[in-house]
């Protein structure tokens, strides 16, 4: 983001998916009872049968296999929106933990494999402990939520996630009276992240990202696991990712190990880096210009030079039941 102004998109217009053959997909899914049959293996390969022509059959973990069978699909959908190409949302990312370049993470992410992972919750919590990835979302049912993903640098996508209610996470450790922020971080590998030991790296890692935690409650904010109804790619935050679709994508932290419940608003890892182009807040506003870019547009990926698809920007991009969230902060300075 601090680098360089991104490149056009590669992908072809042919690409692109019709909504139509996604919605086949989902019934499939629901006419197989969760699919494949094998789906109490540990490491079944999930909807081998898929009818996406683009969207790879994966390895997934049993639990996660178990969870689509009760999957609630389209919990949340963006209208008539066209769902941006499984190509497009795997191979051009931010994921500077593999390196700044747009195609970096899903050359190398496929090769990064830390199991089993954990997750440590602590801070102003009732029932601190580390957590396997299960077992944060044992009593919850997964909803496929699709949402608009808008990033500062000023492209969007469309993606359906598959993830869990934030919110239900955090209430089942129980906050304390003292808990008004949520501190979430990434994943340190200096061995196996090349972007973490070059010595180009700007970023203080470990990657951390912050939510007020009334907006950590908002029944939008999820924590992602899947996504074109399979598992998370590495290069899009496997095993577990933040989701928060009315703020620029660079809050959506990825592949998390961490999260602390705090009394102090935690420092981001880009406000950390340029305070006075990324906020803590970061919510999607048109009105409020990046210093180097406006943000009234956004090219919404596929883009080509000969058809940008550019579009308006919307304030919280769109999510306008966010708006309570905001009402005494000024949205110019707290940006
Ligand atoms: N999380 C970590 N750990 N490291 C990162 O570099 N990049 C952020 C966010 N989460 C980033 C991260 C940015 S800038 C964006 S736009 C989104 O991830 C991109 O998510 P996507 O690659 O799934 O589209």
């Amino acid at each position: 983001m601090l680098i360089k102004t991104p490149s056009a998109s590669a992908s072809r217009e042919n690409d692109v998916t019709p909504e139509s053959i996604y919605l086949s997909r989902r019934s499939f899914f629901a006419a197989a009872g969760g699919a494949a049959a094998a789906l109490a293996l540990p490491h079944s390969v999930q909807a081998d049968a898929s009818p996406y022509a683009d969207v790879e059959p994966a390895q997934a973990p049993g639990w996660f296999t178990d969870k689509l069978k009760a999957a609630k699909w389209q919990a949340v959908t963006a209208g008539n929106e066209t769902l941006t190409p499984y190509k497009d949302a795997t191979h051009y990312n931010n994921f500077y933990e593999f390196g700044s370049d747009k195609g970096d993470p899903a050359r190398l992410a496929g090769a990064f494999k830390p199991e089993p992972w954990t997750v440590m919750v602590d801070g102003e919590v009732g029932k601190p402990g580390r957590y396997s990835v299960e077992d944060l979302f044992k009593e919850q049912q997964i909803e496929e939520r699709i949402y608009r993903l808008r990033c500062v640098e000023a492209w969007s996508m469309v993606i359906p996630w598959l993830g869990f209610s934030l919110g239900d996470v955090l209430k089942r450790f129980e906050p304390t009276a003292n808990a008004k922020y949520v501190r979430f971080e990434t994943i340190v590998d200096r061995e196996h992240l090349e972007g973490q030991s070059s010595s180009f790296s700007l970023i203080d890692w470990p990657y951390i990202e912050g939510l007020r935690l009334d907006e950590a409650m908002h029944p939008l904010a999820i924590l992602a696991v899947g996504m074109y109804g399979r598992v998370l790619p590495g290069q899009n935050g496997a095993p577990l990712r933040l989701v928060v679709p009315w703020k620029y994508g660079f809050k959506s932290i990825k592949s998390i190990v961490r999260i602390t419940l705090t009394a102090e608003q935690p420092k981001n890892t880009w406000q950390a880096l340029a305070p006075d182009e990324y906020g803590f807040y970061a919510n999607v506003n048109p009105a409020v210009d990046h210093p180097r870019w406006t943000q009234a547009h956004e090219r919404r990926l596929p883009s080509t030079l000969f058809s940008p698809n550019v579009m308006p920007t919307r304030l919280f991009n769109g999510y306008d039941e966010v708006a309570g969230l905001y009402g005494n902060l000024d949205l110019r300075t707290n940006y």
